[in-house]
C-alpha cells in the first residue's frame, strides 16, 4: 500500500509522464539485446484484496486487473515475446457469487472488444486472440461476442493472447485423453502414434504456444491452482511476487523478464562452453576465428626452457 502511495505521489510530478516513457523505451531496449521468452504465462490473483485494501467496489478491483493486464501487454508485446497466456477464469471460479461472475464475464468481453474492434490495438500490434478452455461452459451471448472477437484477429501472426476461460489443466488434459481416444476409434490415429505431440495438438491450445518459459502469479500465493500442469517443463521459471494484480504494471513485468533472460544468458553461455570443449582445435578455429577476442588454441604445448637448464 505505502509503495502505491509513493508511487502516485512521484507520478504527480510534473514532467514525470515523459521522463517515465523515456525511461521504459531505454530498458526495454537494453533488454531486447538479450534472449526473449517466448511464452509467459500470468495467473492474475489478488483483484478483491486489491479492491478491499482500497475500500473500492468488488467490480472496481476487476476493472483495475483488466487495466493492469492491458500494461503488461503492452510491455511484453513491446519486448517480442510471441505467446501470452492469462488465467481468466478457472472452472472453480463457478462457485462464485453470479453477480461476480457476470461482472468478470462482461468485463472480459468489453475489454476484448475494445481492443479488437475500437481502438484497433489488436490491428496495429498485430496481436491474436484465442480462447482456450471449456467452451461448453461459456453462456451463448458471451460465446457469441467471443467468436466473433476472435475470427477478427485470427489472421495476425506477430503475438497471440491465449485466454483460459473456463479452464484447468484437469480438464485440458482430459480433453486431451478424449480426442485422442475418438480418434483411435475413428482410426484416424494408430495407438503406437500418441506421443506427447499428440497430447499437445489435442490440448484447447491445438499444439501452439508450446511450453511456458516464465509463468507468473502473483499476490503472493504459492499455487499453481491447476494451471499449466503439463505446460511447465524443466526449464520453465515460476515467479510468485508479492504484489496484488492490478498493482503489477510495466516494471513488474520488465523486471520478471529481465531475470529470466539474465539466468538464460548465463544458461546459454553455459552450453556454448560445454560444447566448445567436444570440438576438435581444428573445428573450433574454423567457427570462432573472426570473433574478437579469439586466441588460437594451443595444440601443441612445449613448455618453456627451465631458468636452470637455460645456458648462460
Ligand atoms: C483473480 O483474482 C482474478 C479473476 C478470477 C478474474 C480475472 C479477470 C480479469 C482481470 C478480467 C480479464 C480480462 C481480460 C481482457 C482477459 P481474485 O478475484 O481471486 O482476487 P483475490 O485473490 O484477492 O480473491
Amino acid at each position: 500500500m505505502m509503495n502505491t502511495l509513493l508511487w502516485n505521489l512521484i507520478s504527480a510530478v510534473p514532467g514525470f509522464t515523459y521522463i517515465d516513457a523515456f525511461f521504459k523505451d531505454f530498458i526495454k531496449n537494453i533488454l531486447k539485446t538479450g534472449p526473449i521468452p517466448n511464452h509467459i504465462s500470468f495467473v492474475m490473483d489478488g483483484n478483491r484484496r486489491f479492491a478491499k485494501t482500497w475500500n473500492l467496489p468488488l467490480k472496481e478491483g476487476h476493472r483495475r486487473g483488466a487495466d493492469a493486464l492491458m500494461n503488461v501487454l503492452q510491455c511484453c508485446i513491446d519486448l517480442g515475446v510471441k505467446n501470452m497466456t492469462v488465467y481468466a477464469f478457472s472452472i472453480e471460479n463457478f462457485n462464485r457469487p453470479q453477480p461476480e461472475i457476470d461482472t468478470i464475464f462482461d468485463l472480459l468481453v468489453s475489454k476484448l472488444a475494445y481492443i479488437s474492434e475500437d481502438n484497433e490495438f489488436c490491428d496495429t500490434q498485430k496481436l491474436r486472440i484465442k480462447i482456450i478452455g471449456d467452451r461448453s461452459l461459456i453462456p451463448e451471448r458471451i460465446l457469441q461476442d467471443i467468436q466473433r472477437i476472435e475470427a477478427k484477429t485470427s489472421s495476425h501472426k506477430d503475438h497471440t493472447l491465449f485466454i483460459a476461460f473456463p479452464y484447468t489443466s484437469r480438464d485440458d488434459i482430459t480433453h486431451s485423453v478424449r480426442q485422442i481416444v475418438s480418434k483411435v476409434k475413428d482410426g484416424q490415429l494408430k495407438v503406437d502414434q500418441i506421443d506427447e505431440n499428440q497430447i499437445e495438438k489435442n490440448f484447447y491450445y491445438e499444439g501452439e504456444a508450446g511450453k511456458v518459459d516464465i509463468l507468473v502469479r502473483t499476490s503472493g500465493h504459492t499455487r499453481l491452482s491447476d494451471y499449466m500442469l503439463w505446460q511447465c517443463h524443466q526449464d520453465s521459471v515460476i515467479e510468485f511476487p508479492n504484489t496484488l494484480w492490478p498493482d503489477y504494471q510495466f516494471y513488474s513485468t520488465w523486471w520478471t523478464i529481465f531475470k529470466w533472460s539474465y539466468y538464460k544468458t548465463l544458461q546459454l553461455q553455459d552450453a556454448e562452453v560445454m560444447q566448445i570443449k567436444k570440438l576438435s582445435p581444428e573445428e573450433i578455429d574454423r567457427r570462432y576465428q573472426h570473433h574478437p577476442t579469439y586466441q588460437k588454441p594451443i595444440t601443441e604445448f612445449t613448455h618453456p626452457p627451465y631458468a636452470s637448464v637455460v645456458k648462460k
